[in-house]
């Protein structure tokens, strides 16, 4: 396998690819390092088949979007994933060949719910899940510190104990480590119980990390411009959830709830279809196109997307333009898919 780690800093940008037919993936490319990535593509000889994302990140703005109009790319995400435009969704079990080079995905959810590792003959890509003698945060971003640690400690602590943990991020200038070195010497995981863990991670007392409002929902919606101003985190928090079976209730009474879909047009009509009577505009849109719902303002408003997280940001916008009953379709329409309730197409 030909390897590389690019970028030398904090967070880790991984170039692996097929030594006979010189196909390449990058592993977590970062938007302010794309010329460097093509510049090494170049320099070896190799044609990047994916740009694939471990996870939603909230620290930096991915590249992934960039190398697919630059190097036609297709950018890879966990079906968990928020983002429209991803071209190729995986799920635990899958299989993306990179040339003769296999990467098994294994969905690895709890720093973010998207969260995936990428395992390749000797090594695992573990994203911010396992870190060297770390792990990810699981305080935002619907991080879930007890699915953490069954990713930990069922998934990739069954993997064989020499194989090589390469993860997006370090802080302190280590490279990598081994899975059976974390079983025995990770200081959060390590002889600690799933419910001892999670009280660890619910107490860390971390930091937001800086920049995370224009990376981590940039990320989420792929709007890379300055048109949409995002609400804020204390404005996200404050979104009311309701669940597919709540919004399947309350659907019933049409007169008084109206749906709005903030996808894409292609997502829309896509795979995942969208609920009856729903009406589209999507996130990007949302601000310029509010007031064709200024006839709806006394009514039941409820956003729809792919995860529920572009249009968690939905509902918050509309709240901030004075819409007053306003509520979001938690796990949107993967959850909806779920429940097997009934969609169009
Ligand atoms: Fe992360």
């Amino acid at each position: 396998m030909f390897f590389r780690e690019l970028n030398r800093g904090n967070c880790k940008t991984y170039l692996v690819g097929c030594e006979r037919t010189r196909k390449a993936a990058l592993i977590d490319p970062i938007k302010d390092r794309v010329d460097r990535y093509l510049a090494v593509l170049a320099y070896h000889g190799y044609r990047l088949e994916y740009a694939i994302d471990t996870h939603t990140h909230a620290d930096h703005r991915a590249a992934a979007w960039d190398l697919r109009e630059l190097a036609q790319a297709r950018v890879v995400m966990h079906r968990r994933a928020p983002a429209p435009h991803v071209d190729v969704h995986v799920e635990d079990g899958d299989k993306l060949a990179v040339g003769e080079l296999e990467l098994k995905v294994l969905h690895t959810p709890g720093h973010t719910p998207d969260s995936m590792s990428l395992w390749a003959e000797d090594r695992v890509f573990t994203g911010d899940t396992l870190l060297v003698r770390a792990t990810g945060r699981a305080d935002f971003a619907g991080g879930d510190p007890g699915a953490q640690y069954d990713s930990i400690t069922g998934k990739l602590f069954a993997l064989p104990d020499a194989t090589l943990v390469y993860p997006a991020h370090d802080y302190r200038g280590q490279t990598h480590t081994t899975i059976g070195d974390e079983k025995r010497a990770n200081p959060r995981i390590a002889g600690r119980t799933r419910a001892a863990y999670v009280e660890l991670m619910n107490n860390l007392g971390l930091p937001l990390p800086e920049k995370i409002q224009e990376a981590l929902q940039c990320n989420q919606s792929a709007i890379d411009d300055d048109s949409v101003k995002f609400p804020s985190f204390a404005q996200l928090n404050a979104v009311r959830q309701l669940s597919a079976r709540q919004v399947s209730e309350r659907r019933a009474d049409e007169d008084s709830t109206v749906l709005i879909d903030v996808r894409e047009p292609h997502e829309y009509s896509g795979e995942l279809g969208h609920i009856g009577g729903s009406i589209l505009i999507p996130l990007r849109e949302l601000a310029a196109r509010a007031q064709e719902l200024a006839p709806h303002k006394n009514k039941q408003i409820v956003t729809i997307c792919r995860a529920g997280v572009r249009s968690t940001t939905a509902a918050a916008m509309l709240t901030a333009l004075g819409f007053e009953q306003v509520s979001n379709l938690s796990g949107g329409m993967l959850d909806w898919n779920e429940q097997k309730l009934p969609v169009e197409r």
